[in-house]
């Protein structure tokens, strides 16, 4: 007879083990309704004399894949895990948890509570906590160390590491990988153990050099930068090897509830739910996707490797394309040299090389476009070098297929109109190292149709990517962000800052790297061939900062020539060059503008308010699906800092009244042609 605590928790007998299916669709999240039904099949274990063992175990595709989230920006309803958990250890029948799909955070914390574990192969386990700014808070910093030891539970709790069954299994994670019928093995497993405990916290934690935990320590602290879940983490881990089981605990749990109500785990759940939201689109409900095997890349540049490398990752069949054989060398090198490292550092096993070598042609033959169902374009960022390519695209490719751009300005609709198919043409906006970045942009070109856009997520979603779907517009979402945040610099250096007190401020707040550091490593040429294409087309009145134009005509295009906005030693070391001031000085001095002292606040806080104005007139030209794509946007794409949520979470802590004003400000500031948005649409939640 099956016994129904609650309706997510249900209890089943198998002769005289209890098996207790943990059912709270899609993810079996942990939560209030969870912890309770859990409480009541614990308690019938305990007070059931026909049973001698239990197995907790996942209903559908996964054991407890994490907490709720949501929980974690409220007051936290009652049984909380560690009561669960103490629960488990207080009955003195043995349980078992089943794992597979994923144990993560309280999901393995509730596993680690258990006497035996066995997974699942292909089960991921962790403690993904300090993604989320807080420390595992059920006692996953005192377990876990009994089974790892302390500076290997640093370096995973701290980089929220996951491991498949195989790893944990050697880690001694789980005690068994069963490879048939998981409930069946848990069964077996449980009844083996009637009559003993075995509880993870009477283990002692294994013995260390305090070295080993040094070395941990300062490593997880470089990785984490420091953030305060990470010290609080190792703090709360070395405990474990110092206090008694039950005092560290509580420290523990004191440390995860004043984390998770601070400012950053806020705006780590603020990410978290943005890259979510990023993926929902009711207008695309039911579409399905066409079906994708083979992807053509065209261009065999930078971009094109690195989508090569993605795309080859994935297990699609890839066919390389190029106008110019050497480039096709070089990029077929990149390619070949990017996995010839990977194998070197011990990263991927020759044959996974080698089975992706047998997936991928290269060729200055442009026939075998017939077999492609997704072409990606990624050749110079020339609109007419685009639009000869897609007519010729055009003339080779299968009906049905669909033809990407890599574009990262130019107006798709433009390129499309060189095809006779229009409708089958998107963006996708890679970023750059390809096969690294997360972020992608899926462009919607107005006559683009919806399968086609339903294809590009799917395939960068494959490709392991975050896809945001866009309109098309000069820059789509993230460039145009960044070219205001950019102008902004360049005024605040107009004004008096020097490039490099802009890019220390910017890089203090979070950012991975300064604006003008940046600018130097992509190359400052891109930017001032894009200027000057636009020479025509812009408004004369609006302020233009000439500065980056007389470095470029200065022959500084950035570290390709080794020197830009600062001078590279042989080594790559930017340095401050006084030539620079000199000429920054000039374009003061040209302007009649008298520089003045400009303190580092003033400089985040425009830089930041540009970010927010441009978010803001996105969403009123509806370029961006939901407000907090910008955000997502610019921790994926941009190097903001994660930690910080986005400026969109940035805005809304001002609130409306206080942006509205500082819009109105940063559009005066930054003289004529500046636009102060509204920041309404910034602040409405999605519905
Ligand atoms: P790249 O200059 O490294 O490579 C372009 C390649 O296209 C060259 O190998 C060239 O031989 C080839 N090519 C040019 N015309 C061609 C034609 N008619 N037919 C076939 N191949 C042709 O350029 P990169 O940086 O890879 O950029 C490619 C595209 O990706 C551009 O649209 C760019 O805006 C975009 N992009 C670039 C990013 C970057 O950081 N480099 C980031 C995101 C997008």
């Amino acid at each position: 007879m099956a016994i129904n605590p609650t309706a997510q928790v249900r209890l089943e007998r198998d002769g005289d083990v209890a098996v207790i299916w943990i059912d709270n669709p899609p993810i079996n999240a942990g939560s209030a309704a969870v912890r309770t039904g859990l409480l009541h099949a614990i308690n019938e274990v305990a007070h059931d004399e026909r049973i001698v063992a239990a197995v907790l175990i996942g209903a559908g595709t996964t054991f407890i894949a994490g907490s709720d989230i949501r929980e974690f920006g409220q007051p936290l309803a009652e049984p909380q895990l560690p009561t669960v958990i103490a629960a488990l250890e207080a009955c003195p029948k043995p349980f078992v948890a089943a794992l597979h799909g994923a144990a993560l955070g309280g999901g393995f914390e509730l596993a680690l509570g258990c006497d035996a574990r066995i997974a699942a192969t292909g089960t991921v386990v962790g403690l993904p906590e300090v993604t989320l700014g807080i420390i595992p808070g059920a006692g996953g910093t005192q377990r876990l160390p009994r089974l790892v030891g302390v500076p290997r539970a640093i370096a995973m709790v701290c980089s929220g590491e996951r491991l498949k069954s195989a790893a944990a299994l050697a880690a001694s994670l789980v005690d068994l990988v069963a490879t048939g019928d998981l409930r069946s093995a848990a069964v077996v497993h449980a009844r083996s153990l009637a009559g003993r405990k075995q509880r993870v916290r009477e283990l002692s934690v294994p013995a260390t050099e305090p070295q080993a935990v040094a070395d941990a320590a300062t490593a997880a602290l470089k990785a984490g930068k420091n953030r305060p879940a990470v010290v609080a983490a190792i703090e709360s881990i070395k405990a474990s090897a110092l206090l008694d089981f039950d005092t560290a605990l509580a420290d523990e749990r004191a440390v995860f509830q004043q984390l998770r109500s601070s400012r950053e785990a806020t705006a780590l759940r603020h990410q978290f739910f943005a890259e979510r939201d990023s993926a929902k689109h009711p207008q695309l409900a039911g579409v399905a996707p066409r079906a994708m095997q083979t992807i053509a890349v065209i261009g065999a540049g930078t971009m094109g490797s690195g989508i090569v490398i993605a795309a080859l990752d994935a297990g699609y069949d890839v066919l390389l394309l190029e106008q110019d054989g050497e480039a096709l060398d070089r990029g077929g090198a990149r390619i070949h040299d990017h996995y010839a490292g990977r194998v070197r550092a011990g990263k991927m096993a020759p044959e996974a090389v080698q089975s992706r070598q047998d997936r991928m042609r290269t060729s200055l033959q442009w026939d075998d476009l017939a077999e492609a169902d997704l072409v990606i374009e990624a050749v110079f960022e020339d609109i007419e070098v685009k639009r000869q390519v897609f007519a010729r695209i055009d003339g080779l490719a299968r009906p049905g297929a669909v033809l990407a751009s890599n574009t990262s300005y130019l107006d798709l609709d433009a390129i499309a109109a060189a095809t006779s198919r229009p409708q089958d043409v998107i963006g996708l906006h890679f970023f750059s190292p390809a096969h690294v970045m997360r972020l992608i942009e899926v462009v919607r070109g107005q006559p683009t149709e919806s399968d086609v856009l339903a294809t590009g997520l799917a395939v960068a979603k494959k490709l392991g990517k975050l896809p945001l779907l866009t309109g098309n517009a000069f820059g789509f979402v993230g460039n145009r962000l960044y070219a205001a945040y950019r102008r902004q610099c360049e005024f605040l250096v107009e004004e008096g800052a020097w490039p490099e007190q802009v890019d220390a401020a910017l890089q203090r707040f979070g950012f991975a790297m300064g604006p003008f550091a940046v600018a130097d490593l992509s190359g400052l040429d891109i930017a001032w061939r894009m200027r000057q294409a636009q020479v025509g087309t812009r408004d004369p009145a609006a302020r233009y900062v000439h500065i980056a134009d007389r470095l470029c005509e200065a022959g500084r295009l950035g570290r390709k020539t080794g020197a830009g906005y600062y001078r590279y030693t042989e080594s790559g070391q930017p340095m401050v060059d006084e030539t620079v001031h000199v000429l920054i000085e000039r374009a003061r001095a040209d302007k009649g503008i008298a520089p003045r002292a400009i303190p580092d606040e003033e400089i985040v806080r425009r830089a930041l308010l540009a970010l927010a104005n441009e978010a803001a007139l996105l969403l009123a030209e509806g370029v961006a699906a939901h407000a907090t794509d910008v955000d997502v946007a610019l921790v994926n794409g941009y190097g903001f800092p994660r930690w910080e949520g986005g400026v969109v979470f940035w805005a809304r802590e001002r609130g409306e009244a206080a942006l509205r004003a500082d819009f109105a400000w940063l559009a005066e500031i930054s003289g004529p042609g500046s636009k102060a948005g509204d920041p309404g649409a910034l602040l409405a939640l999605p519905s």
